[in-house]
């Protein structure tokens, strides 16, 4: 499925409805960061992402940008069928803020997650700036987390200090490139115990895995 304009557009608001209190902090005005491209690596694996299911949408406030992917999911056990242990998903966002710089604060993850005891979970997410070129510019960062079984929730939300590797990025007055990675993996202790990661429990309409970046501004 390929997700239309409209439904992104719901979905946005659904997040923004929920969001936590946004700080106070310093942040550019309405429309002033923009996205003139969202490119996404076929992936090999196969149940990571492919071009047009990914949807990148940026807050009314500037405070978060949402990532949304509609063909993210991990499974593994008996009921587990063509889904592997392992999604990966390879995004370049082309981006820009005249005037204005942001880092990625803290991470947070929608979906929905059910691990059986035995099952762990690693979700890894990376990301960095690249000028037009394809050369690295100063501003990247990692988040992982670990999860085990049992377990089952819809909302992982973030800790202070997850992050790590971080640098600060640098103001661009041209548009640059926000290359993020997501990976999720799981693992079992027996081939018949369950475990699965996607975007919406069995029965629910469907709207996707997304990855929430909190964002830090500052003025150039
Ligand atoms: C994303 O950017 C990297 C680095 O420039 C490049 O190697 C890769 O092909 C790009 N992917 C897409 C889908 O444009």
């Amino acid at each position: 499925m390929i997700l239309s304009p409209l439904l992104f557009f719901f979905f946005s608001f659904y997040v923004l409805a929920s969001a936590q209190p946004t700080s106070t902090a310093v942040k550019p005005p309405k429309g002033a960061l923009t996205i003139s491209a969202v490119d996404v690596d076929v992936d090999t694996d196969g149940n990571g992402c492919r071009p047009g299911s990914v949807a990148v949408g940026i807050s009314e406030d500037n405070s978060l940008i949402n990532l949304l992917f509609d063909n993210f999911q991990a499974a593994v056990g008996p009921n587990s069928g063509d889904i592997r242990k392992r999604a990966l998903c390879k995004v370049n966002v082309t981006m820009s803020s005249p005037g204005w710089a942001f880092d990625v604060q803290t991470v947070d993850f929608r979906g929905y997650i059910k691990l059986s005891t035995g099952v762990d979970a690693s979700l890894v997410s990376r990301w960095k700036w690249i000028d037009n070129k394809g050369v690295d510019m100063k501003g990247k960062g990692n988040m992982q987390k670990k999860l085990s079984g049992p377990l089952e929730r819809d909302f992982l939300i973030h800790k202070d200090g997850e992050l790590s590797d971080s640098e600060a990025s640098v103001c661009s007055k041209a548009s640059a490139r926000f290359q993020l990675t997501i990976s999720a993996s799981l693992s079992s202790t027996s081939s018949s115990i369950e475990g699965v990661l996607k975007g919406t429990q069995d029965g629910a309409v469907d709207r996707g895995f997304s990855e929430i970046l909190n964002l830090a501004w500052r003025k150039c």
